[in-house]
């Protein structure tokens, strides 16, 4: 029985996560242009959201071209530190981890200088356990509102209200 009742919460729980929680994106920069000269990356950014979590993945040859992290002031001048890390997969994918600015250049010839450059910005991750306050909070039922423990979960009480119900039922019916 306890075993049982262990294994629904299991279950329980996982279906919260599946149903609530925002999953990480990957995003190939530069879509199916890849990592390449004389292309817009500030606009391909632009209407993207990137948050902590996410990937970008870097595209192109490899030997061709390569990734480098850099700071903003040598973004500006295109310059690479002696100590600075290079990628060069020609499929590098690099997890966000952090929140803000983060800058990547091309460590190619010129590459740098005619376009292959990407500033990015990085967002916190969406926390849906607590979402924002809900516009219209009268909807949510004062506690008495609620059905008694034992009767069945209707349509009219709200998703919100009734997990952490249900839950409670679990630990409690006996
Ligand atoms: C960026 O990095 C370079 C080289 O490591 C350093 O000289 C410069 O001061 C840094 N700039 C900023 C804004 O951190």
């Amino acid at each position: 029985m306890a075993l049982s009742r262990a294994l629904i919460l299991v279950v329980l729980i996982a279906s919260i996560f599946s149903t609530t929680m925002v999953s990480a994106k990957d995003f190939v920069v530069g879509d199916e242009s890849g990592w390449t000269t004389w292309f817009d990356y500030q606009s391909w950014a632009s209407n993207k959201v990137f948050r902590v979590g996410d990937t970008l993945t870097f595209k192109y040859v490899a030997g061709k071209d390569n990734v480098v992290r850099v700071n903003g002031s040598d973004f500006q001048s295109c310059s690479i530190p002696r100590t600075s890390i290079v990628l060069s997969s020609g499929h590098d994918t690099i997890v966000l981890t952090t929140t803000g600015r983060r800058w990547y250049i091309s460590g190619v010839a010129n590459h740098c200088k005619i376009g292959q450059k990407l500033v990015i910005t990085v967002l916190p991750q969406q926390n849906s356990w607590f979402p924002s306050p809900s516009p219209s909070p009268s909807s949510v039922p004062a506690p008495e509102a609620l059905p008694p423990s034992d009767s069945p979960w209707t349509a009219s009480v709200p998703r919100r209200s009734m997990l952490p119900k249900k839950l409670f039922n679990l630990f409690h019916k006996n």
